[in-house]
């Protein structure tokens, strides 16, 4: 048989089905199995998983309420691109705990329901601007890709581009340092007769935000009349039952879900106050009132199955407990590892999610985490990939999941102890 990494380079730029491993060459494996927070690729080979499909298999590989759910309705279809019980049971669940979405709809991923918030948010303002806080992401589109790595630190609130094929983002998108609410007033009033939103991942990448941030941006927005956009891409059902909305008590005009909501299945969803989300009644078509909202795969009874399992399992006792516990577990071995070695380095991030930065100066924004040594950060992650740590070498932040244990976070201390002594 031909070598898999041949056919993999063969057919994808840089070997990669989806993008964004950045592996060199010769790591290019096959996953062939998943179950729990453990991987196996084509050759046998073991991983612990610390990657979790970026987060979205939140529930774990095959987790066994998903499978069930999945395979009960895979005989009965799998799309109708409408209406089925299982969306409307989901929608009803979602607005029951999340108070930003009085109103719901469905896409397939996080990055058309972050395009939808901001669509949204410029129709009901009439307005064309946008501002993101630098370094975040928020999916594949413009907004999303732009400020993301900027190398020049251009002053705010000019953005940088991070993709090429997307210069008319310069236009309408304004930049701000996370964390930094001064600054952010300041833009957004200076511009507030064209801005129409904010968009915040409430916990930027792995930088949890200061006492007040948050609160604060709300209430700039509403002073304002610019609308407040949560990205709860990340931290939607992860940080809590209610994400961030409920862990940091702060409620958005709009919110953009994905990722874990979905058990591991393809899934979006964004909602708004009643008043923002009818902008997409299809009554309206015709009038400058409408905003265009279309998804051939948003609701599909299989991923929304899957997520009326996932948020099942979510709902049992101790889950977000247990999660945070460990989370804290990880990062605080994590610590005594760099600790007793001597490293210039941290370890950020909260609930379930940890980073390693290679500086000891405090990290609070983007530019703050850029200090850190980044080519120890890579060659670290592929140094753990080696060990059989299965993660992302390029956003280098690792996700636990319900399935990981103390055992299993061990296993990874182990190695990470191990790798350092390889890159030292
Ligand atoms: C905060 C955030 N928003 C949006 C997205 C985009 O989600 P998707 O990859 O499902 O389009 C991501 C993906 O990593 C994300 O981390």
């Amino acid at each position: 048989m031909e070598n898999i990494q041949n056919r993999a380079l063969k057919v994808f730029p840089a070997g990669t089905s989806n993008g964004e491993y950045g592996l060199t060459e010769e790591r290019i494996v096959v996953i062939e199995k998943g179950v729990g927070c453990h991987l196996w690729d084509t050759r046998g080979k073991e991983f612990l998983d610390f990657s979790m499909a970026w987060g979205s298999c939140l529930v774990g590989h095959a987790q066994p309420e998903v499978v069930e759910a999945v395979a009960s309705q895979a005989p009965n279809g799998s799309n109708f691109a409408y209406l089925n019980s299982h969306v409307l049971a989901l929608a009803e669940e979602i607005q029951r705990i999340s108070p930003a979405a009085e109103r719901i709809r469905f896409c397939a991923s996080g990055t058309e329901a972050t395009m939808y918030c901001l669509r949204l948010a410029r129709a009901l303002t009439n307005r064309p601007k946008i501002l993101k806080f630098e370094g975040a992401y928020h999916g594949a589109n413009e907004t999303g890709v732009t400020s993301l790595f900027p190398q020049q630190a251009p002053d705010y609130p000019r953005p940088e581009l991070t993709s090429a094929g997307t210069p008319a983002v310069s236009d309408y998108l304004l930049v701000a340092p996370y964390n930094n609410l001064a600054e952010a007033r300041r833009i957004i009033f200076e511009n507030k007769t064209e801005l129409a939103g904010v968009i915040v991942e409430p916990l930027q990448r792995c930088t949890p935000p200061k006492p007040g941030f948050l609160e604060g941006i709300r209430e700039t927005c509403t002073e304002a009349g610019v609308l407040l956009i949560f990205d709860e891409v990340v931290t939607g059902f992860r940080l809590a039952y209610g994400g961030a909305q409920e862990y940091y008590g702060v409620i958005p005009d709009l919110i953009a879900y994905g990722k874990a909501l979905g058990g591991g299945y393809p899934i979006g969803a964004f909602g708004g106050r009643v008043d923002i989300m009818e902008w997409t009644n299809e009554h309206r078509i015709g009038t400058d009132d409408y905003v265009w909202m279309a998804s051939t795969l948003g609701g599909n009874p299989i991923s929304t199955t899957a997520a009326n399992a996932a948020l099942t399992v979510f709902r049992q006792p101790g889950t977000y407990e247990n999660l945070h516990r460990l989370g804290a577990y990880l990062r605080d071995g994590m610590s005594k590892v760099l600790a007793l070695r001597q490293i210039n380095g941290q370890i950020i991030g909260d609930g379930p999610l940890a980073q390693v930065i290679f500086s000891a100066d405090p990290v609070f924004d983007y530019r703050s985490t850029k200090k850190g040594d980044s080519v120890k950060a890579r060659a670290l992650m592929l140094a753990l990939f080696d060990r059989g740590i299965f993660l992302n070498p390029m956003s280098t932040k690792l996700y636990i999941s319900i399935a990981h244990d103390e055992a299993v976070c061990d296993g990874m201390l182990d190695r990470f102890d191990d790798a350092l002594e390889e890159i030292a």
